[in-house]
């Protein structure tokens, strides 16, 4: 894959003012870049900035240093005018809870109509034949049309807002803890669904998550954040064999203890994040088996090790 990225951001970074005056960075220096029909998972636990990230992305905040770059246009700070045609018509988002995106009383057929009819991609007329297609792509029965949206099962529903967040052909699909909700193996459908139509339509995925297990399935990339940083990125199936960071090497134990314990969370030690606001040294210091005293006085840089992996870690060996 050359060319373009889909998605690139640089040092992406996102503070909140506090009352007090100081500020708090829910995401801090993040940089990534998902080439075109790739699918970039982004990881960690609760609070960590993952839909921070995807919020800036899609304009709902606006980012507070670093840059966006979609296809090589710069939306990082573009004038409200231009979002629908320079982010809108070209990212799509779809969240956990599938029922908040629908009009309690539009029928599902209106409701696939309405996307393509907003972003101009085809005639009222035409998009209802359309909606009748983007159902059977996301394998549900054309009788599901004249159905209203608490009458559809969870996953059907989210069967539904997947077919109109791809009815646009947009460039960039952002799936936030899109199958979190989901009983396993509703869960594990919607997941088959979402690879098969990357791989028909050459789809983009930027799919967020906690449960690394889910995460790695659909990701051919890793990227894993903790506290607002971004502490390591590598190839998803090299994630078990290479990862270093010892935050990763805990979200893996984790997600080995869960068939043992029927966990789905990371649970890491009663903690949170925001605990950890001076922005000085490396941001997961205090929790970290190895950290040594220069760790909470430093903040990591990044370090390329082999095959695209990096890391942001002082005590990773081998590091170049
Ligand atoms: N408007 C805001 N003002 C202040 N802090 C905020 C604001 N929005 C988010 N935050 C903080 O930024 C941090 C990152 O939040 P974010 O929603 O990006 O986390 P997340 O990784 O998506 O978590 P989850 O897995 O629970 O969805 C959190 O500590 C959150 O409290
Ligand atoms: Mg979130």
């Amino acid at each position: 894959m050359s060319g373009t990225p889909v998605l690139e951001i640089r040092n992406l970074t996102k503070a909140f003012s506090m009352p007090g005056g100081r500020d708090f960075y829910a995401v801090r220096d993040v940089s990534f870049s998902v080439p075109q029909g790739a699918s970039l998972g982004l990881v960690g636990e609760s609070g960590c900035g993952k839909s921070t990230i995807a919020r800036m992305i899609t304009k709902l905040t606006e980012a507070t240093g670093g840059s966006i770059l979609l296809d090589g246009d710069d939306i990082t700070h573009i004038p409200e005018k231009e979002h629908k045609k320079r982010v809108f018509s070209k990212v799509q988002m779809v969240f956990q809870d599938p029922y908040g995106v629908f009009s309690p009383r539009m029928p599902v057929g209106t409701f696939l109509e309405e996307g393509l009819v907003f972003h101009g991609v085809m005639s009222r007329k035409e998009a209802s034949a359309e909606a009748k297609r983007l159902l059977e792509l996301v394998e549900l029965p054309s009788s599901l049309l004249d159905r209203m949206p608490h009458q559809l099962s969870g996953g059907q529903q989210q069967r539904v807002v997947i077919a109109r967040a791809i009815s646009i052909k947009p460039r960039l699909l952002i799936l936030d803890e899109a199958t979190s909700a989901l009983d396993v193996s509703v869960q594990e459908g919607v997941l088959k669904l979402l690879m098969r139509l990357q791989k028909e339509l050459q789809l983009t995925y930027l799919f967020i998550g906690h449960d690394l297990a889910v995460v790695r399935s659909i990701a051919d990339r890793i990227a894993v954040m903790y506290a607002g940083n971004l502490v390591e990125e590598m190839d998803s199936e090299d994630l078990t064999d290479t990862a270093v960071h010892p935050y990763t090497l805990r979200l893996l134990e984790s997600v080995f203890s869960i068939g043992d314990k029927g966990k789905k969370h990371i649970e890491l030690e009663n903690f949170s994040l925001s605990d950890k606001e001076d922005n000085t040294g490396c941001p997961f210091a205090h929790r970290c088996r190895e950290a040594g005293a220069s760790c909470s006085k430093e903040q990591p840089g990044s370090r390329l090790l082999e095959k695209n992996h990096v890391v942001k870690c002082f005590h990773v060996h081998g590091a170049m």
